[in-house]
């Protein structure tokens, strides 16, 4: 209900292009959200996806998110989690396009499930991705997935005890997208906003997940270091840009 409730008012508030004043918004209309080029990337990393759909084998996952408690394993089907968990090619091809218009280099994902989305943030990227994920069977998956090398360093630990290793690092680009709760999200930026470079920015996955998830993005849209925050609905984007008049945009896309 509170989903339905949150996509009617988002429907309501959301602008296309001419709703949007910024030059710098007006480009990332243009060359991130609008842009419907497809790379040389894309169609290998589909197959990668269509071949985990057709992976019918179980495994064990200890569930970390917002309906687990980590202790408890549980079976799951590989073809489930390729059909449900992982972000869609539309959304992974956006933050492609982000990355590269962006040129940002040193990329960190939280949640790397089966790593389709990994392999899309290091197609784009000159420098490398840290995917951290507390499944070490599925973070297994995703690394085997890896055949042309791409510079990506799987983690397998808690987001928590993982940001603790990650503390002397920066990234240009964060993606959280996973332990969808509103408490362990606005933990995980207030670890990570110190790390993000100027001109960086934070894509959160699930704002309208839940009451409580939505309620922690806008606390983290109000924030006084963040200087843009662009709600896409199905995700979040908190944008670093010193001297720019803070501003927040309900987007359609
Ligand atoms: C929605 S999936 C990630 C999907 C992936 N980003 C994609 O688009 O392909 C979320 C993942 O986060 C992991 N996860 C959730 N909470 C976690 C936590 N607290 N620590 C580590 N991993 C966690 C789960 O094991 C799951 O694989």
């Amino acid at each position: 209900m509170q989903r339905i409730l949150s996509f009617l008012r988002y429907l309501i508030e959301a602008k296309g292009v001419h709703g949007a004043h910024s030059a710098f918004i007006f480009k990332l209309f243009q060359e991130v959200f609008n842009d419907e080029k497809l790379y040389y990337a894309f169609s290998e990393i589909e197959k990668q996806r269509d071949n985990l759909k057709q992976m019918h084998s179980s495994i064990g996952v200890i569930d970390f998110g917002a309906n687990g408690d980590g202790s408890t394993m549980h079976t799951k089907i590989v073809s489930k989690i390729a059909s449900k968990s992982l972000k869609h090619p539309r959304y992974a091809r956006m933050m492609f396009r982000l990355i590269n218009h962006m040129n940002y280099v040193d990329v960190l994902e939280l949640g790397t499930s089966l790593g389709i989305t990994s392999l899309y943030l290091s197609s784009a990227t000159r420098g490398s991705v840290i995917t951290v994920d507390a499944s070490d069977a599925i973070s297994n998956i995703a690394s085997s997935l890896n055949k042309d090398k791409r510079r990506i360093d799987y983690r397998v630990n808690t987001f928590d005890n993982e940001l603790k290793k990650l503390e002397k690092q920066t990234f240009d680009f964060i993606f959280i997208d996973g332990d969808h709760k509103g408490e362990s999200l606005l933990r995980y930026y207030e670890q990570l906003r110190p790390q993000l470079k100027e001109n960086g920015c934070i894509v959160i996955d699930d704002i309208n997940w839940s009451a409580d998830m939505n309620r922690a993005w806008k606390q983290l849209c109000d924030s006084a270091d963040v200087d843009l925050s662009l709600d896409l609905f199905e995700l979040g984007i908190l944008f670093s840009r010193p001297g720019m008049v803070k501003q927040h945009h309900v987007i359609r896309y």
